[in-house]
C-alpha cells in the first residue's frame, strides 16, 4: 500500500460554536487527501494537506464535459467517544462503478478505506457530538488534462473532503411532500443513472426546482422511457409499505444502488418481514391508495437515512399517505439503522468501521 504524505495546517480554522445548528455541505475541515493519476503511471503522490481551492487548466475535461465521480458518507461519534464509518466499502466500490462507466481509472478499495480513516483521524476534532450529527465524507475525481476534443482524460485527481453536517432535518422525521415527476426524465437503461456522476444531478435542478415552487421539497422521478414506472428520489432511493409487504424499485440500471437501501432491505429480510425489489408502476401505486393499502412511504439516503413521505403528488392527484404521519415502519427502521450507526446497537458484520 502506498504511504501516504501528511503536511498538517499551520492554521487551523474555527471550528463551529454551535453543534446544534450545523448546516450541509458548506463547513470543512482542516484537511484534504489528494491523489493524482497519469495515464502509465497509475495513482501516485497519496497526501493528506491543508483544505485549499485546487488549481485546473481552464481546458481541463471535467469543466467541459463532466467526467467527475463522487460518493458520499459519513463518519458518526459513538457516546464512548470512539468515531465509526458505515460500510465505507460500499461506497469505495460504488465509486468504482460509477468510474468504470465513466472512463475513470480503478480506485483501490481497501486503500481508499485507509485514507479515509486516516483523514478522519488528523481531523478527529471536527466530528461533532450532539445528537444526530455527523462527519460528512465526500470523496471525488474529476479529470484534469487540458483537452477539448471530448477524449477521456489521462490524467485526473481523487480527492476527500470532509465537513461536520447537522441532522438533515433539523425540526425532526417529519414527512415530506414529493412531486412526481412527468414532464422531465433524469436517467433511461444504460444510461448514467447508476452512476453517482455530476452530470446527473445537474439535469435534476430545472426539474426540483419547479416542484419547489410548487411547495414540493422533492421530485420522485418515473422511467425514462414509458414514464410509467417508479425510480428513486433526487438522493434518495424509495420504499413503500403496500398491506404487509415492503417494495422498492428494483436495481434497474437507470438508479443508483443506495447503501443505505441495501442496508434497510438486509435488516427487513433479518427480520423476516415481506420484501420485493421489483418493478413498481405509478398506477399500481394510486391503485394500492385508492384501496387503502399503501400504509407508508419513505425514501432511504446518507443524508437522512429515512425520509418519511407525507404527501405524494402525480398530475391532479395528491396521495395523503398515513394522514402525513411517520409511520410505524418507517420509524422503526430509522431507529434501526441509526443505533448501528452511531454505535448504540450492534450491526452485522463488517458495517462498523472504527477509525479511532
Ligand atoms: C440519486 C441517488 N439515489 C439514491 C441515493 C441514496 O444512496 P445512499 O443510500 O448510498 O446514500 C443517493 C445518495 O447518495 C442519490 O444521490
Amino acid at each position: 500500500m502506498q504511504e501516504i504524505r501528511v503536511e498538517l495546517t499551520k492554521n487551523p480554522k474555527a471550528k463551529p460554536q454551535d453543534e446544534n445548528n450545523l448546516t450541509f455541505g458548506t463547513t470543512f475541515s482542516d484537511h484534504m487527501f489528494v491523489m493524482d493519476y497519469k495515464e502509465g503511471r497509475g495513482w501516485y503522490d497519496p497526501r493528506i494537506v491543508p483544505y485549499a481551492p485546487v488549481a485546473l487548466d481552464p481546458a481541463a475535461v471535467c469543466l467541459h464535459y463532466g467526467q467527475t465521480t463522487f460518493e458520499g458518507m459519513k463518519a458518526y461519534r459513538a457516546a464512548d467517544g470512539a468515531i465509526n464509518l458505515f460500510r465505507p466499502d460500499e461506497n469505495y466500490k460504488r465509486l468504482n462503478v460509477s468510474d468504470d462507466r465513466l472512463c475513470i481509472p480503478e480506485l483501490d478499495v481497501d486503500f481508499c478505506i485507509e485514507a479515509t480513516k486516516k483523514l478522519v483521524e488528523i481531523d478527529r476534532d471536527w466530528v461533532p457530538s450532539a445528537p444526530n450529527t455527523s462527519l460528512y465524507i465526500r470523496p471525488f475525481v474529476f479529470a484534469t488534462n487540458p483537452d477539448l476534443a471530448t477524449n477521456a482524460g489521462t490524467e485526473y485527481t481523487f480527492m476527500i473532503i470532509t465537513g461536520p453536517t447537522g441532522p438533515y432535518y433539523p425540526e425532526g422525521l417529519n414527512p415530506v411532500k414529493i412531486y412526481v415527476e412527468s414532464k422531465y426524465v433524469r436517467a433511461v437503461k444504460g444510461g448514467t443513472g447508476m452512476a453517482k456522476t455530476g452530470g446527473n444531478y445537474a439535469a435534476s435542478m430545472k426539474s426540483g426546482q419547479e416542484a419547489h415552487d410548487q411547495g414540493y421539497s422533492q421530485v420522485l422521478w418515473l422511467d425514462g422511457v414509458e414514464n410509467k414506472y417508479i425510480e428513486e428520489v433526487g438522493a434518495m432511493n424509495i420504499m413503500f409499505v403496500i398491506g404487509d409487504e415492503v417494495v422498492t424499485p428494483e436495481l434497474s440500471g437507470s438508479i443508483l444502488s443506495g447503501i443505505t437501501r441495501k442496508s434497510i432491505l438486509e435488516l427487513l429480510k433479518a427480520e423476516g418481514r415481506k420484501v420485493s425489489e421489483r418493478r413498481i408502476s405509478i398506477e399500481e401505486l394510486e391503485e394500492a391508495y385508492d384501496k387503502g393499502l399503501l400504509r407508508e412511504a419513505f425514501g432511504t439516503g446518507t443524508a437522512a437515512v429515512i425520509s418519511p413521505v407525507g404527501v405524494l403528488k402525480y398530475k391532479d392527484k395528491v396521495m395523503t399517505i398515513n394522514d402525513g404521519r411517520i409511520g410505524e415502519i418507517s420509524q422503526h427502521l430509522y431507529d434501526s439503522l441509526t443505533d448501528i450507526q452511531w454505535g448504540r446497537a450492534q450491526g452485522p458484520d463488517g458495517w462498523i468501521v472504527k477509525v479511532c
